[in-house]
Order: C-alpha cells, then structure tokens, then sequence
C-alpha cells in the first residue's frame, strides 16, 4: 500500500522564460489555478495524504504562500529544497528520510492528468507492494518522452527520449515504487545529459522482473506543459470542461471533502483564504 507521494516540483523552466524568471513555472497558471494543484489532485485522488513537495532553492517561500503545510486540506505537505536539478531519481535521495521504510508514488510537477475512472485506476496503482509500476500512454510524439516498448503485457524496452521509433507508448510522470527505490537512485550514474535519468532507474527494476505497466487509457488525458504552447493548450482544455460542465478539475477542497479529510468548516476557513473570487464562489456552493 502506497501512502507517501513526492511531487518534483523544481526545474529552471528555461523554455519558458522570461515567466519562469521571477516565479517558479508549477506556480503560473494552468487556467484558474496554478499548476501545481494538478499534480496535487492526483496523489490526492489516489488517497495519499502524506506529500512532500521538492522546490528549488529559494523558492520555498512562493510555494508556502499557496500550499502552506496541508491542514486547512486535511493532508500533510512538507517541502524539501533542492540546490540544482540532478534528475527525477533524486526525489528519492532527497526524500530518503521522508519515505523511511514505505514504498512511494511520484508524480512530476508539470504532469496533467483528466479522465473518467481515473481515481479507480490511481487506487489500484497504490496498492502496489513489491516492484514498480508506470503508467503508460499513446502519443503522437514518442521522441519528446521515456518511451516503453510492450509484449503481452510485459515492458521489453525502455528508452529516453529515442530518436530511432520503437513504440508510440509514453512514460508518464507518475510513477510508483517501493522501497528499493532510495538504494537503486543511490546506485545511478549520470547520463549524458549529467542527470540522473528515471528510465534507468526503471530499467533496475526491469532487469529484476519487477516492472509493470498500467495504462490511462483512450479515453484519458495526459498534457504536457513543457512550453508555452502547450500550456495554453492546457488551459484551454481545462477551461472548456469547467464552463461546459460546470465542475472543478483540480479543487483540492473538493477532493478532500469528498475523501471526508475536511468538513464545511475548512471549506469555510478555505474561503476566507482564497478570498473573493470566482474559485471561493465555488467551494460557497460545494457546502
Ligand atoms: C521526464 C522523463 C521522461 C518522462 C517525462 C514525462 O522528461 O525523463 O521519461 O516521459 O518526464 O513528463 P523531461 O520532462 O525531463 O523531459
């Protein structure tokens, strides 16, 4: 059983600058909300309520200003700075004392996950003992990802960012381990692009049998907000939902409410936070 998440929040953004010069690119928008709220959903959709978020040096104090320590959500957040980016795989040499004897879900900072049974899928992920899990999706653009090539049903390949086509079928962000995973980061070496690289690290489980595979499915989103092209495109995705239907992707509030983790009275407290604007106008009609 999964309880603990990490949500790799750090990275220059250097694709998007000049935004990302003063302010750190998970706290911009993704239509109404910062970017961060969606990572944040899913760990929160998949019943995990102990969450340490990674931030980049120095920025600590944006990040508190939006998410200051879980309570008024009913979940735990404890932040962690990172000097430099190093790779995704030192989430869990950061997070060592943080995850202690658990296994652990980690989800990237600027994934985007939407889709109908989606919550279901993420429970199912959690209850995960032994090995790894990835969830994988069809793209368009294979070469821009860590991409798995899959037989009946078991990973045979993996690879970052291939330039050779193999398979259509995407490494997403969000990724769950169990404990092995501080000793296998540990071990990594640099890649070429001097990173600790995630598909190594997968490649340790896979090469002991213990990699499997999940998918989002047809049906399911999975958006990229690497440039700023495809944040608006993100947005814009998620602004059609909203004003077409009339519900929140990404109310943190809400998800709590509905986990029963917080009562009317946060949802209150939580107005008064936000203050008056539209997403309050939201949560006043959820109670
Ligand atoms: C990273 C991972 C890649 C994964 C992707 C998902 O890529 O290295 O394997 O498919 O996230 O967003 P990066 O964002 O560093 O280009």
């Amino acid at each position: 059983m999964i309880r603990k998440g990490i949500i790799l929040s750090g990275g220059m953004g250097t694709r998007m600058s000049p935004l990302t010069k003063a302010v750190n690119k998970q706290l911009l928008p993704i239509y109404d909300k910062p970017l961060i709220f969606y990572p944040l959903s899913i760990l929160m959709l998949a019943k995990i309520k102990d969450i340490l978020i990674i931030v980049n040096k120095g920025q600590l104090n944006q990040y508190k200003k939006i998410l200051p320590n879980g309570n008024r959500l009913g979940i735990k957040l404890t932040y962690k700075e990172q000097d430099s980016p190093k790779g995704l795989p030192d989430a869990f040499i950061l997070g060592d004392n943080f995850i202690g004897k658990e296994n652990v879900a980690l989800i990237l900072g600027d994934n985007f996950f939407y889709g109908q049974f989606l919550s279901q899928k993420l429970m199912e992920c959690t209850k995960l003992k032994k090995g790894a899990k990835v969830l994988l999706h069809r793209v368009a653009n294979p070469e821009k990802y860590g991409v798995a090539k899959v037989k009946k049903n078991k990973i045979t390949l993996i690879k970052e960012k291939p330039k050779k086509f193999f398979s259509d079928l995407a490494i997403t962000g969000l990724y769950f381990f169990d404990n092995k995973v501080i000793k296998f980061s540990k071990e990594l070496k640099p890649s070429k692009r001097n990173e600790l690289e995630i598909t190594d690290l997968l490649n340790k489980y896979k090469k002991i049998n213990s990699l499997s595979a999940d998918y989002i499915g047809r049906g399911g989103a999975w958006l990229d907000t690497g440039s700023i092209e495809d944040f608006y495109k993100t947005s814009n995705f998620v602004s059609a939902i909203e004003n077409r239907q009339g519900f929140k992707i990404a109310c943190l509030e809400e998800i709590s409410l509905l986990n029963k983790w917080i009562s009317k009275k946060e949802i209150n407290e939580a107005i008064k936070f936000y203050g008056k604007c539209e997403y309050s106008s939201y949560l006043k009609k959820l109670i």
